[in-house]
């Protein structure tokens, strides 16, 4: 989840060019240059200082990331709106009894799940130790739930579950287009996906004023500071993603671009929205008949 928790005042720097290739490395070969990005947001980003060559395989420490996870979601708006989203959504379907929840990290979404669907089973899937060990703590008065310690290409089941629940890690898969097939096939036909996907660039200046403005105003500055260095690992992770993004090493992209790889993938979209303060798409889909 995005997040930017440095002191305000203190900005990041990023390494000198040597040589500038903006977008030269394009794993999945969605776009040749995201075309989210404005000349507004390259300067924001300082996009063009950036050494793209350097680095390709950085990816996110999600084990570092766990412990501070959850400090900065609890604080952040942003992310309970999402949350709610998710609770109305499932107060709108009939019940599922299978249910896949999809990189589900320190199991926020799990856990609303559980609560509403006591009956269902809940497959969660979530490759990285610390996340899954903390999601295991948090869910532990709930039996319904199975664990896999397993990133979702490496699953085989097939066909039976009822809905699918992603939300801001498939940016960081391997290859996003075939990880909607692999979505696709462990539902049912008519199964739904709930999908919320990180497809802007993660401008860390813009959270680290977002969520200190509102911290201040629940916390007082002194409050707003000590959570702030408390979730500091956040600020280096987030810092991470968005080199990852800029390496195209985690995808990025628009709502038609998202939209058109579900579709690809084999879904109908029901409802698509931008959520996340514009950082994020919502999908709800249905596997095609
Ligand atoms: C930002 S967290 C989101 C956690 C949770 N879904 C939420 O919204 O609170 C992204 C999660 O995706 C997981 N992840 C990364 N690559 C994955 C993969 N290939 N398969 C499944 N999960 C993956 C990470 O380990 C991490 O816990």
């Amino acid at each position: 989840m995005p997040l930017q928790c440095q002191l305000p005042g203190v900005t990041y720097s990023l390494k000198k060019k040597s040589c500038i290739k903006p977008f030269s490395i394009q794993p999945w070969g969605l776009s040749t240059m995201p075309s989210h990005v404005s000349v507004e947001e390259r300067k924001a980003l300082d996009f063009d200082r950036f050494e793209l060559d350097e680095d390709k395989a950085v990816r996110v420490d999600w084990n570092a990331y766990a412990e501070a996870y959850d400090l900065l979601s609890e604080h952040n708006p942003a992310y309970q709106a999402l949350l709610h989203d998710f609770e109305g959504f499932l107060a709108t379907i009939r019940t599922p009894q299978l249910i896949y929840d999809i990189g589900g990290g320190t199991g926020n979404y799990t856990k609303i799940a559980a609560r509403a669907c006591p009956g269902s089973e809940i497959r969660f899937v979530e490759p990285d130790a610390g996340m899954i060990a903390l999601a295991r703590d948090k869910l532990a008065a709930h039996g319904n739930i199975n664990y896999d310690t397993l990133a979702l290409e490496d699953i085989d089941a097939l066909g039976a579950a009822d809905l699918v629940i992603c939300v801001h890690a498939l940016y960081a898969m391997p290859a996003p287009e075939q990880r909607l097939a692999d979505m696709r096939r462990l539902l049912r036909p008519g199964g739904l996906l709930y999908l919320i996907n990180l497809g802007r660039y993660m401008n860390v200046a813009d959270w680290r004023n977002y969520l200190f403005s509102h911290l201040k105003k629940e916390h007082g500055l002194v409050g707003a500071l000590r959570i702030f260095w408390q979730g500091r690992e956040i600020a280096k992770q987030n810092k991470t993603i968005l080199k990852a993004q800029k390496n195209g090493v985690y995808w990025t992209h628009t709502e038609e671009e998202i939209a058109s790889a579900a579709s690809a993938a084999g879904f109908e979209i029901l409802r698509q929205e931008s959520v996340y303060r514009g950082y994020s798409h919502l999908l709800v889909c249905r596997v095609k008949p």
